[in-house]
């Protein structure tokens, strides 16, 4: 075969330089035809759409043209050509192909049909090839680059912070230990527990809840910083929205305020589905079909808005702002309330938000992504800022139609005896994290920051129902798979 370039396909769709030589390479998606001429769909990933190669076959091989199956891998010389067939506006006119892998047919899961979401995610490791698992690969693709330039224009240092900490950042103890002891025949103290100081690194250790505590060691030097990693939460939550590996974007910016933080994640939030209207404009309109296609069945009023007109609509749109205390008040006053609908009942203040009182805010009492403020100091984390009430802290939540939250953040306790004094009422290991008190000690100054889960970002822009379908490879309770 002719050795040509490889172009992809993407470029080759929209390109209109009509009789050029090309090579393209891809999966074969299908192929049909008769016995003179044959139609192969490829796909190589780089759009939603395929690319048409027209093949004479009377000036092929039977048994290479045989061996052209779904699934299959094939590299293609040919003439690009305006396309006279509906649907695509060039296709190639093959002139040489040769299988570079052949597609076992009798084992291979993936039919020319839609496969389940459930199915699929048994099949992980080939979901990628589905026009659904390609369009989110490549908008989580968008998405993450966005995040980076969102903070790159506007003065942030991405920070990595460590994976492997023996802090608990959040202080909810869902940790997964890491650890190199025989879990079987650990060494042992006098009093008969597992003694860390023999493990790796020479205490107990884990991995990461979140960066904001590294972060915030950034911030009060650098000013305005982000981070973004894996996060690792062991909370036994079987739930469409908890992951026990997600991504996790973490700025901690010195000298902001409550206000100013809840600016920046309004912002940052939509720039991010700016962008994403901005460069995935394909691979929205297949999932924005793909979605009513899901919801066909559904009653009128349980279907969602239109993808694209949703992100419009949150782009174009103020978020509104609350406290707590008000949406305890709207909550208490609501129908669902009021008929014991809710399936957590509320008791007012002190209450825990629910995902189900969360979304009755913003689906159907605001309609409109809410920043709830304030909370009680007893449900929420030691490192933020208490108010001068002596009950709320200056804690921020965002919260989306259908995800419930997707922010959750907080201007920080700046004064080193607030903070050691609420450490201490809630039995934190004051020495072991004598490295996180020093910065509140040398140089403290008022700081804000928030974490935006990545996967929650991405069911909101894609439309997905389910957080295992937006990532490649999700880790829940029973399942590690590939
Ligand atoms: O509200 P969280 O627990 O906040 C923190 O971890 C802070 N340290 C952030 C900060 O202030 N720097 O988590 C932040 C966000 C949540 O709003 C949610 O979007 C996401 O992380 N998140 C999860 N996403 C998927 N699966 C889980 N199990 C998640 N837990 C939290
Ligand atoms: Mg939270």
């Amino acid at each position: 075969m002719e050795q040509i370039k490889r172009t992809k396909i993407k470029d080759i769709l929209a390109s209109a330089e009509y009789e050029k030589t090309v090579n393209v390479k891809g999966w074969v998606r299908t192929r049909r035809g008769n016995k003179f001429v044959n139609f192969i769909a490829l796909n190589d990933g780089s759009s939603i759409h395929n690319l048409q190669i027209v093949a004479d076959v009377t000036q092929f091989d039977e048994e290479l043209i045989k061996r052209i199956t779904t699934g299959s891998a094939i590299s293609v010389n040919g003439t690009l050509k305006e396309s006279a067939g509906k649907g695509q506006s060039v296709e190639i006119q093959a002139t040489e192909i040769e299988v570079v892998g052949d597609c076992n047919a009798d084992e291979y899961p993936l039919q020319p049909k839609k496969h389940s979401l459930e199915f699929l995610r048994e099949i992980a490791h080939l979901r990628f090839r589905t026009n659904t698992f390609g369009a989110i690969a490549r908008v989580r693709h968008a998405m993450i680059f966005a995040v980076h330039s969102f903070f790159s224009e506007k003065g942030f240092l991405n920070i990595h912070t460590p994976i492997i900490t023996a802090s608990d950042a959040e202080g909810a103890g869902e940790m997964f230990k890491v650890t190199t002891m025989d879990i079987n025949n650990a060494p042992k103290t006098e009093e008969g527990d597992v003694d860390y100081s023999k493990d790796f690194f020479g205490k107990a250790t884990n991995l990461t809840v979140s960066g904001q505590l590294e972060g915030e060691l950034a911030a009060l030097a650098m000013s305005e910083i982000y981070t973004f990693g894996p996060t690792f939460r062991a909370e036994n939550s079987n739930t469409t929205r908890h992951l026990a590996e997600f991504w996790m974007i973490e700025p901690e910016m010195a000298f902001y305020d409550l206000d100013d933080n809840m600016d920046l994640a309004e912002e940052f939030t939509k720039y991010l589905l700016n962008y994403a209207l901005e460069n995935c404009m394909e691979d929205l309109e297949f999932l924005s079909k793909r979605l009513q296609e899901e919801e066909k069945g559904k009653k009128a009023a349980d279907q969602s808005m239109e993808l694209i007109e949703k992100l419009r609509f949150v782009v174009d749109n103020d978020y509104i702002r609350l406290t707590y205390t008000e949406a305890i008040d709207i909550l208490m006053q609501s129908k669902p309330h009021k008929k014991g609908k809710f399936q957590y009942e509320l008791k007012g203040f002190g209450s825990d938000l629910q995902s189900e009182h969360e979304r009755y805010l913003v689906e159907k009492h605001f309609k409109k992504p809410v920043i709830l403020t304030d909370y009680p100091m007893s449900i929420k984390a030691f490192y933020m800022k208490q108010s001068d009430d002596g009950k709320t802290v200056k804690a921020m939540d965002v919260l989306f139609p259908q995800i419930g939250e997707i922010i959750g953040g907080s201007q920080r306790e700046e004064s080193y005896d607030k903070l050691l004094e609420r450490m201490r009422a809630m039995d934190l290991p004051e020495e072991e994290m004598s490295w996180y008190l020093d910065t509140r000690k040398f140089g403290s100054v008022p700081h804000s920051g928030f974490g935006l889960g990545f996967e929650r970002l991405m069911l909101f822009v894609t439309g997905m129902g389910n957080i295992r379908d937006v990532i490649p490879f999700p880790r829940t309770p029973n399942n590690a798979e590939f």
